[in-house]
């Protein structure tokens, strides 16, 4: 194996990318832990794919995290899928030994701790994921396993969310995964205790939309959006009216980056972050 030579070099790539904080979450550690250490944000347009692909397995970078619309579509260019990426079928952090790309999946594990930190109860409680994007499948595998009596999938193109259905069904047998229409929401809203935007709208350029109205939101439900910048957008506004509670996506942003760097330096090194001071500066950008 190559010596690992300093500085480190990372990147997160995506389209579109300027909203992300992963490199002042992974530069505000580096700096806490005194890391010789670099992140830069890569927009990836069109087929550049591959030609960034080419760049990491040179080694420009010892390891990337990929969002925004990439989690599922890096898959065939990866050497080597960590199981349980294979099983959720969507890879957010990618690790590269010489030359050789293993995708991981660490998305799950911050929606996990964000249930947790936010006492959101999973086990036999029911759930609307609105999307069926790379984001969807692992917030999907996570509820699935830790419980979920319904896990109900909406989106605009329904065949993604049936190829979803299709791949996470087994994660929990007789599970209670479905892939539902948009027509269907009114029901699946007043049946659901916890409503889920995995969408790209209510930031960037959709800034100002909500994925869903306010019809059927209530005291009884939480709202749950994966965006972290802005902290609070326009579906949790509205669930913010109706009485219900309210979670933005900066605690799944922030473990999900933390779990990242522990796969990229090979030890649990974010043993040693302060995240509360951490949190703090993400939000303190994040408005
Ligand atoms: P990510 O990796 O963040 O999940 P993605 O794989 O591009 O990103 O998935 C984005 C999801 O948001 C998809 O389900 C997409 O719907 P389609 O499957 O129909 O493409 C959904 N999405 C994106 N823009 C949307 C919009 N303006 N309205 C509704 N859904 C949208």
């Amino acid at each position: 194996m190559t010596p690992i030579r300093s500085p480190l070099k990372f990147a997160v790539i995506g389209n579109p990318i300027t909203h992300s904080l992963s490199p002042l979450l992974h530069r505000s550690v580096f700096k806490q832990l005194k890391l010789d250490a670099e992140f830069s944000k890569v927009e990836c347009v069109g087929d550049e794919l591959s030609n960034l692909i080419n760049r990491l397995k040179a080694g420009d970078w010892n390891g990337i995290n990929v969002t925004i619309p990439f989690k599922r579509t890096i898959i065939p260019f990866l050497d080597a899928l960590n199981p349980r990426a294979k099983t959720i079928g969507s890879v957010n952090c990618v690790i590269q030994d010489d030359g050789f790309l293993t995708g991981y999946n660490t998305d799950w594990y911050g929606f996990s701790m964000l249930l947790t930190l936010n006492h959101v109860k999973v086990s036999r409680n029911s759930f609307i994921v609105l999307g069926a994007g790379g984001a969807a499948y692992s917030i999907v595998y996570a509820l699935l396993r830790e419980g979920a009596a319904t896990v109900s999938v909406v989106n605009r193109t329904p065949k993604n969310s049936n190829r979803l259905k299709e791949k996470l069904s087994s994660v929990q047998g007789d599970s209670g995964l479905d892939s539902c229409q948009i027509n269907d929401l009114p029901g699946l809203i007043r049946d659901a205790s916890v409503i889920i935007n995995t969408t790209p709208v209510g930031m960037g350029d959709l800034l100002n939309q909500s994925i869903i109205s306010e019809k059927g939101i209530s005291s009884s439900h939480t709202l749950i959006d994966i965006i972290y910048r802005p902290l609070k957008t326009e579906f949790l506004k509205l669930g913010e009216m109706a009485g219900a509670k309210i979670i933005n996506g900066m605690d799944m942003f922030l473990y999900q980056g933390l779990a990242s760097l522990d796969i990229w330096m090979k030890y649990r090194i974010s043993d040693r972050v302060n995240v509360n001071e951490l949190k703090k500066i993400l939000e303190s950008q994040s408005c």
